[in-house]
C-alpha cells in the first residue's frame, strides 16, 4: 500500500467524526433529515479545520446510492468516487487556479446539464475568494436561478473578500479553530493507533504550534515521525519545529533574572549564528514568561501549564526569585518586540535591545511597601546619627570644658547645650526642643515644657525620654528627674495678659493697679493718693 499522509488517512468520512464543528454538523444533519437543504453553502474558516471534509461528507449524504441520509454508506460507487475525488457529478474546483471569467462561463454551461448518474450535481469551489470580479459576476447569474439538481458549496479562508451579493445567496457557516484540547485528543488517538510513542508535553507543543488547524497538527506529527521514528522525544519536536527548546529558554530566563546582559547577548548571538527564527524564539520566551506568571497566580499549575513536572519544578525555582510585576513587565517587553520584529529590517538589534531592557527591569513597589521601606530608611538614618554622635563624642568632646557643676548658672546656656547635644544624638528630637522651654532646674529635678501636647507625647515616648534625660544629666553632670509638661493654657493666657499689660504701661506710662495691690498685700498699707 502506498504511503498516505496522516491528514488524508484521518479525514473524517461521516459527520460524527468531524471534530470541533458541532454547530455546523448539527445544522447540516437537521437540514438533510428535514429535507430543507439550501442550494448554496459558504464554509469559511482558517486552513485545516474541516471545510473540504464537511463539503465531501455533505456531497456523499446527498448522492449516496442508498438514499439521501446523514450517514452515507461510504461503500457504494458514488460514495467511493467522492472519497477518491473522481466523481463526475461532484466537481471540486480550486478557485485559486480557475478564477477567470472563462472558467466560470464554462461552469455555467455545464450547470445546465443534469447529473450523469447521481441525484445532484455538486460544485465544491475551494478558495472561492480568489475568483476575479468578473468571475464572481458570472457566478452570480447562476446563483440567482440555479436548476434544482445543482448544489454549490463554496469554501474560503477569507470570508471578508466574498462579495455581499454572493454570500447573501448562500447559507453561511463559520468553521471554528480546533481547540487545543481537541487537537491533543485527536493526536493521541492517531499516535495510539499508528503505534507512535509520544509524551503529553510533546503533543502539547505540536498542538500549540498548529494554532487551531487540525491538518497542521497532523502534518507536524508526520514530520516528527519521519525525522525521529516512532519513539518521539521532546528534543525531536524542538528540532523539527525549529524551537530553541525549554532548557535553552530556561537558561535565557536565568540570565535575565540575574540581570546579566553580557551572557544573555552571547547566548542570543549563538542563536543568530544557528539561523534561529526570531519570532519562534520570542514566542517561546513569551510562553515561558506566561507560564511563570500562571505559576505565580494559580494553584492549578498542572492543569494550566503543559510541561513535565521536572520542568514545572524548574519554573517554580525561578518564580520564587521574581516579583509578579517584573514578570508582567518582561512579558510586555517581549510581546512588544515580537510585533516590532515583523516590521523591522533590523530584527537582530531590536531583539538585543529588548534583551538588555529585560535585564534592567526593577519591581514596581506597592504603596505599602514604599511606606515600609521609607520608615526603614528613617530608622537607619536615625541609628546612623546616633553612631555619628557617639563618634563625635569620642573624637572631639566639645562639652568637656563646660562647668557642669554650675547648675545654678545661666539657664539659657544650659538649655542651649542640652539642645545641641540632643540634636547630635537624634536630630529631630533636638529640633522639637527648639520650640520648648526649660522651665526650672532644682537639685534633683529638671522641668521642661512643650508648646503642644503632640510634641509632649512624642518626647514622652520611652526611647525619646531616655535620650533627653541622659543628655540633661550629661550636661548637668548629675542624676536628675526629668519633668515634662505642656506649656499650660493658663500660663499662656497669663503671658498674653502680661504682654498686653506691659504694652499698656508703656503707652500710658502709669503704674499698674494690680502691682500696687500686690505691693500693698506684701507690705501692708494703704493708698493715700492716686495721681
Ligand atoms: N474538524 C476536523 N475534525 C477532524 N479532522 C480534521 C478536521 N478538520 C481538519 N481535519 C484534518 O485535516 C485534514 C484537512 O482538512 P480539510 O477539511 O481539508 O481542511 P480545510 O478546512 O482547509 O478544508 C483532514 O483530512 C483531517 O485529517
Ligand atoms: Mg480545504
Ligand atoms: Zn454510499
Amino acid at each position: 500500500m502506498t504511503y498516505q499522509v496522516t491528514a488524508r488517512r484521518w479525514r473524517p468520512q461521516i459527520f460524527d467524526e468531524v471534530i470541533g464543528q458541532e454547530h455546523v454538523v448539527q445544522t447540516l444533519k437537521n437540514a438533510i433529515e428535514q429535507n430543507r437543504l439550501a442550494q448554496a453553502y459558504l464554509f469559511s474558516g482558517t486552513r485545516g479545520v474541516g471545510k473540504t471534509t464537511t463539503a465531501r461528507i455533505l456531497a456523499k449524504s446527498l448522492n449516496c446510492a442508498e438514499g439521501v441520509s446523514v450517514s452515507p454508506c461510504g461503500k457504494c460507487d458514488r460514495c467511493t468516487e467522492i472519497i477518491e475525488g473522481n466523481s463526475i457529478d461532484v466537481m471540486e474546483i480550486d478557485g485559486a487556479s480557475n478564477n477567470s471569467v472563462d472558467d466560470i462561463r464554462e461552469l455555467r454551461e455545464n450547470v445546465k446539464y443534469a447529473p450523469a448518474k447521481s441525484r445532484f450535481k455538486i460544485y465544491i469551489i475551494d478558495e472561492v475568494h480568489m475568483l476575479s470580479k468578473s468571475a464572481f459576476n458570472a457566478l452570480l447569474k447562476t446563483l440567482e436561478e440555479p436548476p434544482n439538481h445543482i448544489k454549490f458549496i463554496f469554501a474560503t479562508t477569507e470570508e471578508n473578500k466574498i462579495p455581499e451579493t454572493v454570500s447573501s445567496r448562500c447559507q453561511c457557516f463559520e468553521f471554528c479553530y480546533i481547540s487545543y484540547k481537541d487537537i491533543i485528543f485527536q493526536l493521541k488517538k492517531i499516535s495510539g493507533s499508528d503505534g507512535i510513542t509520544i509524551g503529553d508535553e510533546s503533543l502539547a507543543v505540536i498542538a500549540k504550534t498548529a494554532e487551531g488547524s487540525m491538518r497542521d497538527a497532523e502534518s507536524i506529527l508526520d514530520q516528527v515521525v519521519s525525522f525521529a521514528g516512532k519513539e518521539i522525544k521532546r528534543d525531536d519536536i524542538a528540532s523539527i519545529l525549529g524551537l530553541v527548546g525549554f532548557d535553552n529558554i530556561a537558561t535565557f530566563m536565568d540570565k535575565i533574572f540575574e540581570k546579566k546582559p553580557t551572557p544573555l547577548l552571547e547566548l542570543f548571538q549563538e542563536l543568530v549564528f544557528q539561523g534561529q527564527d526570531f519570532r519562534l524564539f520570542l514566542k517561546e520566551l513569551m510562553e515561558y514568561a506566561r507560564n511563570l506568571i500562571v505559576l505565580k497566580v494559580s494553584k492549578e499549575s498542572k492543569k494550566l501549564i503543559s510541561l513535565s513536572s521536572e520542568e514545572i519544578d524548574r519554573l517554580k525555582g525561578q518564580a520564587e526569585k521574581v516579583f509578579l510585576d517584573e514578570l508582567h513587565q518582561i512579558f510586555k517587553i517581549i510581546s512588544a518586540v515580537e510585533l516590532e520584529v515583523k516590521r523591522s529590517s533590523y530584527p537582530v538589534m531590536l531583539v538585543e535591545m529588548a534583551l538588555i531592557r529585560l535585564t534592567e527591569i526593577r519591581p514596581f513597589q506597592s504603596i505599602d511597601n514604599i511606606i515600609k521601606s521609607l520608615s526603614q530608611i528613617g530608622k537607619e538614618i536615625e541609628s546612623n546619627e546616633t553612631d555619628k554622635a557617639s563618634k563625635i563624642k569620642e573624637e572631639a568632646p566639645r562639652y568637656e570644658n563646660v562647668n557642669d557643676n554650675d547648675s545654678s548658672g545661666d539657664m539659657e546656656k544650659i538649655w542651649e547645650r542640652i539642645k545641641i547635644k540632643t540634636k547630635e544624638k537624634r536630630n529631630h528630637l533636638g529640633m522639637f526642643l527648639d520650640s520648648s522651654e526649660l522651665v526650672s532646674i532644682t537639685d534633683n529635678t529638671v522641668e521642661i515644657s512643650f508648646s503642644d501636647r503632640f510634641t509632649l507625647a512624642l518626647i514622652q515616648k520611652d526611647e525619646n525620654k531616655k535620650i533627653l534625660s541622659t543628655t540633661v544629666e550629661e550636661v548637668l553632670n548629675k542624676k536628675i528627674k526629668l519633668l515634662l509638661r505642656e506649656t499650660s493654657g493658663r500660663n499662656k493666657k497669663e503671658e498674653e495678659k502680661n504682654e498686653k499689660k506691659s504694652k499698656k504701661q508703656e503707652q500710658t506710662g502709669g503704674i499698674d493697679k494690680e502691682i500696687v495691690q500686690n505691693a500693698l498685700n506684701i507690705f501692708g498699707g494703704e493708698v493715700i493718693r492716686e495721681e
